[in-house]
């Protein structure tokens, strides 16, 4: 950070130098409310990284590249711990919104379209809470799928970049990783539909783990595409599994789907 202040203020020094060198009092004024903008935007900038933990990402960096579909800054995530649980046969699985953007806690509703704000104010992704449910039922361990950098936290940036990253067929590489998948022999997958199919980050969980054998459960929240085509592209990336319908979620109704998802855990764990 401190190398990057004095980045700045010498940038910042040098416009400043070339201003005084400068006769035409127009070109002048022209340039000082360009450097006062820019110096706005510094401290905007600064600002809004000190609020966040992670590293600012190099934009260029190839195959991190989030940024090419919307300008924002993407942070590099900290992984979250698994939840164990006391089932140790089945592992609950998901994506989110929520934990794959840096949200700072003085986000508003404004643009946090898909998120929802609990009773103490903390904010929650419909997979989250459907996951949590899922892992409340079943005791099994609760796995957040992670991506390397975040996504932005407003809404349609965020439709822009995961919509770009399906139509490029980019898989992102993933900071949270299972130790022991051979241990499970149930997978509950909760995963957002995005452009009318699998998210692509939960398309990123599926090529690293290999769930042969297992049985995998799968619940799609979305705003109205139910499952899309989504069972039959996890179906595609894990072969050897028995992939089954478990209860899409519009978001809008998550609440009155609580129950149909916890009785439908129920009755499968019979
Ligand atoms: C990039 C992106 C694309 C989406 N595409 C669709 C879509 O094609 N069909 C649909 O019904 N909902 C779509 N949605 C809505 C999400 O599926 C919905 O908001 C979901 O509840 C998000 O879950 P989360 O809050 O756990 O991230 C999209 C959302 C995003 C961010």
């Amino acid at each position: 950070m401190k190398k990057l202040l004095s980045v700045l203020l010498v940038i910042l020094s040098l416009n400043m130098a070339a201003c005084a060198d400068n006769t035409s009092e127009q070109i002048n004024s022209d340039i000082k409310q360009d450097i006062s903008t820019s110096t706005e935007n510094i401290v905007v900038s600064l600002s809004s990284v000190e609020e966040s933990s992670g590293e600012i990402v190099n934009y260029d960096a190839g195959k991190n590249n989030y940024t090419k579909y919307t300008e924002y800054t993407a942070l590099q995530a900290s992984p979250r711990d698994l939840v164990k649980g006391n089932n140790d046969k089945v592992l609950v699985a998901y994506f989110s919104r929520s934990g794959n953007t840096a949200i700072t806690d003085d986000i508003d509703a404004i643009s946090s379209a898909s998120l929802l704000i609990r009773e103490n104010g903390d904010t929650v992704g419909t997979c989250e809470s459907i996951a949590e449910w899922i892992a409340e039922e079943t005791g099994g361990d609760l796995f957040l799928i992670q991506t390397e950098y975040t996504y932005p936290v407003d809404y349609d940036q965020l439709v822009e970049v995961g919509e770009g990253q399906d139509i490029d067929g980019y898989h992102p590489s993933l900071c949270s990783h299972l130790e022991n998948i051979e241990q499970y022999d149930t997978v509950y997958l909760v995963y957002p539909i995005w452009h009318y199919t699998v998210s692509v980050p939960t398309c990123s969980f599926l090529d690293e783990y290999d769930l042969s054998g297992k049985t995998i459960y799968a619940f799609a929240a979305n705003e109205g595409s139910r499952f899309a085509d989504s069972i039959e592209r996890i179906a595609e990336a894990e072969p050897e599994a028995t992939v089954l319908e478990g209860i899409s979620v519009n978001q809008r109704q998550l609440y009155d789907t609580e129950s149909t998802v916890r009785n439908f855990v129920k009755e499968h764990m019979k």
